[in-house]
């Protein structure tokens, strides 16, 4: 089965089709689609989001279509900066400038209150009928960056049961542990059933 997967980036498509190998499904992205339009991310949540970006592309490709959206959900901003993650320092800010940002509104908050969650949620649009999946995984805010890989706000979030952010781990633990693999697990599964009945 060949699913179009809502993004430009290489690195995904890559780690999707590691991911789905033994599934017999193969990921391509949007490069395959001529001009393909942007699609502002202008929801009030996760799955309206990644609803607008699977089915935009799914009704241009008329294939299996998967699109994300994610964030990190702060507890002691009560759940901000949520949607709005990845524009928390404003449009186009690199991710060094988002994460000075979130400790700046973080600078008086206590060690033991800055817990918080990431989510990820899938959008698969099959046959028209759209598909949600969700992972969350908890964990804590550093006071500074620590840690090269990943990127956005893993070198300042260390997952619950770790003393390392998701930065200083390495990819092989954040993938095995992440909101978005928790999210792929249960699309995998729903894949799975589906392929079966086929
Ligand atoms: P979007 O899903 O592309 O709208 O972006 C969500 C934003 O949340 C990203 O730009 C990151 O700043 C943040 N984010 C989502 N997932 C992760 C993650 O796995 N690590 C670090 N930051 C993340």
């Amino acid at each position: 089965m060949k699913v179009l997967l809502a993004t430009k980036n290489k690195g995904k498509i890559k780690e999707m089709n590691a991911l789905f190998r033994d599934l017999k499904i193969e990921f391509i992205g949007l490069d395959s689609i001529k001009e393909p339009p942007d699609v502002i991310e202008d929801g009030k949540t996760y799955h309206d989001n990644a609803l607008k970006k699977a089915m935009t592309f799914y009704r241009i490709a008329l294939i299996p279509t998967l699109a994300e959206d994610s964030g990190l959900e702060v507890d002691a901003l009560n759940g901000a900066p949520g949607v709005f993650s990845a524009r928390i320092a404003g449009e186009g800010a690199s991710d060094r400038e988002k994460i000075k940002k979130l400790l700046e509104l973080l600078r008086d908050v206590p060690d033991e209150k800055r817990t918080a969650r990431f989510v990820s949620v899938l959008c698969l649009v099959l046959d028209g009928k759209p598909y949600f999946f969700e992972g969350h995984v908890r964990g804590h805010l550093l006071r500074k960056p620590s840690g090269e890989s990943g990127f956005g706000y893993d070198p300042i979030f260390v997952p619950e049961g770790y003393k390392k952010s998701f930065a200083a781990l390495g990819p092989k633990t954040k993938n095995r542990i992440s909101h978005r693999a928790r999210a792929i697990e249960k699309l995998k599964e729903f894949l799975k059933e589906r392929l079966a009945r086929q």
